[in-house]
């Protein structure tokens, strides 16, 4: 397989867009990489769609690693993004030592959230040998200081900050960067200041490729669905159906087999 860095620079360098997903398990794994998916992403957004946490805060490194050993044995060749979760890179040493157990996990690289706050974590991975990828922009592990989901990008000074931020964590030596919720615009800005990919998620269609959380494109979680994502498929209607189905069968077998039992009594 070709280092992560190098496979995901070379996209950019190519100008080919980059598809990814998240995939936190082993069925789905597999089933992105034979669908041709660049990246697969074990995001801590598996503490809503699958762990039914109200936001990724509650996301721990046992959840991650647990997970991330699942998609790694669901993928042969598909490089994997595992993130870092809340509070599990406070300082250098601590964002190190958790990289390398996600890494010995079966990831090929990992992501963190922040700019010019986490640089010197960025640092610290990257000089440890680990690939590390930035995300900026609207931060999930952050809903409870910013109070929402919010765009970002919209006023001079975010803007300032956003492009501020960008430099840093590709000065730091991350080799690419999610950009979430930011203002198309400035999503298109900062992939063409820097060198490293962008990926977006709900910020236009200008970044060097595009990441959703695999459960909103298909359908699967339907109580929420973003408003950028348009899914292309209803997969829990069609469970839901099916279980109906199961469930009526199975009680109308259970009905002729108790007849069955009383007539030959
Ligand atoms: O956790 C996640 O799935 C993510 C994506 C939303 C980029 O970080």
């Amino acid at each position: 397989m070709i280092p992560f860095p190098e496979f995901f620079l070379g996209l950019k360098q190519r100008r080919e867009k980059i598809a990814m997903l998240t995939g936190y398990d082993f069925p789905t794994a597999r089933l992105l990489e034979e669908a041709g998916v660049d990246v697969i992403l074990v995001g801590d957004s598996l503490g809503m769609v699958v762990l039914g946490f109200p936001d990724t805060t509650g996301v721990t490194m046992e959840h991650m690693v647990h997970h991330t050993r699942a998609a790694a044995r669901g993928r042969s060749h598909t490089p994997l993004l595992a993130d870092l979760p809340f509070a599990s890179y406070e300082s250098p040493e601590q964002a190190i030592e958790n990289a390398a157990r996600l890494i010995e996990a079966g990831a090929d690289a990992v992501k963190l959230e922040g700019g010019r706050s986490v640089a010197p974590q960025i640092r610290a991975i990257a000089g440890a040998g680990i690939p590390v990828v930035g995300h900026l922009g609207m931060l999930p592990q952050s809903v409870r200081i910013e109070g929402g989901y919010k765009i970002k990008g919209k006023t001079p000074e975010q803007v300032g900050d956003l492009l501020a931020d960008a430099s840093a964590v590709e000065d730091a030596g991350a080799c690419g960067m999610i950009l979430e919720l930011v203002v198309p615009a400035v999503a298109k800005q900062i992939t063409a200041q820097c060198r490293i990919p962008t990926i977006g998620i709900g910020s236009g269609p200008d970044c060097d490729g595009q990441v959703l959380v695999t459960h909103d494109l298909a359908g699967m979680f339907p109580w929420f669905t973003p408003k950028f994502v348009r899914p292309e498929a209803a997969l829990a209607q069609t469970l839901r159906e099916t279980a109906r189905r199961y469930v009526a069968n199975t009680k109308a077998g259970g009905l002729e087999r108790q007849q069955a039992q009383q007539s030959e009594q």
